[in-house]
């Protein structure tokens, strides 16, 4: 299975996505690649913020051989999911399907069993520290609980 995890930069959220999921794959042996992309292209060829692959270090994750790269239509093809981060890159993408996609496109947070009403993965580009650590939390659940969907995970 190949999933791919879109944001806005591809500095902040989706890498955190691509190195959670694949994380989860290494450890029960799932056979999923994992790749992510932005809906944007300022920080193309660039590492992932510093924030967040400090927060992925904490969790025993490395995630700084990541570069980021644009999101492009031919993804659709490529991949089997594709999760948005927030329905402003949802939207974005959305736009770009062509009609015979291969991937299913979700919402991130559509998997966060503690989310309410809020469905967006917060941005944390502007904000602190703890902004990364709340981001970390919230793609970690929602991956998990894909799994479960999926029947991949007990
Ligand atoms: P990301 O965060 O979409 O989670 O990678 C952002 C990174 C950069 C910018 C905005 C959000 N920016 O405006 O440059």
């Amino acid at each position: 299975m190949k999933i791919l995890f879109v944001c806005l930069g591809n500095i902040c959220r989706s890498p955190l996505g691509e190195g959670i999921m694949q994380n989860l794959a290494e450890k029960h042996h799932l056979d999923i690649l994992c790749d992510s992309a932005g809906t944007a292209s300022y920080h193309t060829g660039e590492k992932p913020d510093m924030r967040s692959i400090e927060i992925a270090k904490e969790h025993g994750i490395d995630i700084s051989k990541q570069r980021s790269r644009q999101f492009r239509r031919s993804d659709f093809e490529a991949f089997d999911h594709i999760f948005a981060m927030d329905e402003s890159n949802h939207s974005n993408i959305v736009k770009h399907r062509p009609k015979e996609a291969n991937a299913v496109l979700h919402l991130m947070r559509d998997f966060d069993t503690l989310a309410k009403t809020n469905k967006n993965v917060p941005d944390p580009y502007y904000g602190g520290d703890r902004g990364f650590a709340d981001v970390f939390d919230i793609i970690e659940r929602s991956c998990k609980e894909f799994l479960r969907k999926e029947k991949l995970l007990d």
